[in-house]
């Protein structure tokens, strides 16, 4: 291994150097195991990046394990020392769903937080325990709720029709046991994420109403087929302040101590996920440990100032758990300049394997991986490969000089890319990896034109005849 110059500004400025013996994966911008080895490539996870995209080919996710891992086991373990009740992490998969990832989460201790039947069949796939199962959505199927109730999932409760429709379920569906639900409710508490990720105010899509909970009670205690176990409520993704969670504690705490007058067994409080990562070198997240130590204290003082005992604490976070644990790696080919204007690079993907820079103007890093040390002299925007001009991955990069070959690598892309990704103009979604201590392990094939046409049907009589008998008489 070569040692890291220092000063050099360079893909390496970007390589972790954690000031402690516990690096929250959140706080970095590469995976926690990512190193310059001898070649002058980026490793990660023990394995060549650049080795990587020739066996595998690109785009490719690279997933590390070890980071993820990390990630998992340090929300566990903060709240084991933060919280003196009982507490559970769930995994919001649809930050990633997949069944590796969701294997590797359940393998840590973690539960599962599911929004559709797709999810659900995936997680259920991988081997999970229903029982760790969480199913939310705002607008849930009839047969996407019997499915989960049919497993043995929780509910997690939006809106009085989903009420009423689970009240409403034939008896057969609820003979064995009661079935299982939490409610949403909407906490009002503002913070600053973007728009369309905020969804703790009031005006939000989500959950019920706390001026109705009495309502929503007093409608549940009529109903024997429904035992409701907790309250769940989320603010927002990608949020650095502590606050907003704080207070949330406290709100919750009201609606819990409500609960009892009722006659209900709410016994959980679910304070949904949130923590922001590092996608660029100004934006500066809590650590895990952090967030969790704040979540933990908020609900621990509300109880106490109200003498209630402790709930079951659950937290679900997505973006945290692993979006720092993989990168994209692309290859580059054609360039342009507008003199006096701008250089264009681009990459062999772009707005289908990550939607967030067009949808969220988000922002990113990325860095030559296989020349890591070559030092940064010029300001380029990367653009994919989409028939859109807002299809650009990164605006004024700063990159050694590139040419056509060389392997970008894109950083902090475990979060909400794959599982947002798409098949505009007809590209294949890219394959993943999970590394580990140099192996890598295929989890997510590369699509190829014959899954891009599976799902079409042709019928008879749009069949051309004359390209048939065209070729038929040549
Ligand atoms: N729980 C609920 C009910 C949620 O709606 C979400 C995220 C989470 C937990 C996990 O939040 P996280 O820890 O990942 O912040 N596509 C957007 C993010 C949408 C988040 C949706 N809900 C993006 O790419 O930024």
């Amino acid at each position: 291994m070569v040692s890291t110059p220092a000063l050099v500004t360079s893909g390496c400025q970007y390589l972790p150097t954690p000031a402690t013996d516990h690096p929250s994966p959140n706080q970095f911008l590469l995976p926690l195991t990512a190193k310059l080895n001898r070649h002058d490539h980026l490793e990660v996870g023990g394995c060549d990046v650049v080795d990587l995209v020739s066996q595998f080919g690109s785009p490719l996710y690279v997933l590390d394990e070890e980071t993820l891992r990390t990630a998992c086991r340090q929300y566990r373990q903060a709240f084991q020392r933060y919280y003196p009740g009982e507490s559970l992490v769930i995994y919001a998969s649809k930050a990633w769903n997949c069944t590796a990832v969701c294997a590797i989460v359940a393998s840590e201790g973690l539960g599962i937080d599911v929004v559709s039947g797709g999810e659900l069949y995936t997680a259920l796939q991988a081997g999970l325990n229903p029982e760790t199962i969480y199913l939310h959505g705002n607008n849930k199927s009839l047969s996407e709720l019997k499915f989960a109730i049919e497993q043995g999932c929780t509910i997690v409760v939006d809106n009085w029709f989903e009420l009423e429709t689970l009240a409403g379920l034939d008896a057969d569906l609820t003979s064995d046991r009661p079935i299982r639900i939490m409610l949403r409710l909407t906490p009002g508490i503002e913070c600053h994420t973007h728009d369309y990720i905020r969804t703790g105010s009031i005006d939000s899509k989500f959950g019920f109403d706390p001026q109705q909970i009495e309502k929503v009670y007093e409608f549940i205690s009529q109903q024997p087929g429904l035992e409701c176990l907790g309250l769940h409520a989320h603010i927002g993704s990608q949020i650095f302040e502590l606050q907003p969670h704080h207070d949330l504690g406290a709100v919750m705490v009201q609606w819990f101590q409500k609960a009892a007058q009722y006659g209900l067994p709410v016994q959980q409080l679910d304070i949904g996920g949130g923590l922001g990562i590092r996608y660029t070198e100004s934006d500066d997240p809590p650590s895990i440990d952090e967030w969790v130590k704040t979540v933990c204290l908020g609900i621990v003082q509300a109880c106490e100032s109200q003498g209630l005992p402790l709930p079951k604490l659950i937290a679900e976070p997505g973006r945290s758990l692993i979006g720092s644990a993989c990168v994209t790696a692309y290859t580059m080919g054609s360039q342009k300049e507008v003199p006096g204007i701008r250089s264009y690079v681009t990459v062999d993907g772009g707005m289908s394997d990550n939607p967030r820079p067009i949808t969220y103007q988000s922002t990113y890093r990325a860095i030559v991986a296989n020349r890591m040390l070559a030092e940064t002299s010029e300001t380029v925007t990367i653009a994919g490969k989409h028939c859109e001009s807002g299809d650009i991955v990164i605006k004024n990069a700063q990159l050694p000089k590139t040419q056509p070959g060389d392997i970008l690598v894109v950083m902090g892309t475990g979060a909400y890319n794959y599982s947002m990704a798409s098949n505009y103009n007809r590209l294949a979604r890219p394959a993943a990896v999970v590394v580990h201590e140099g192996e890598a392990s295929l989890i997510l094939e590369r699509e190829t034109y014959h899954d891009l046409v599976r799902q079409d049907r042709l019928p008879t009589r749009l069949v051309r005849q004359e390209a048939n008998s065209a070729s038929a008489n040549q």
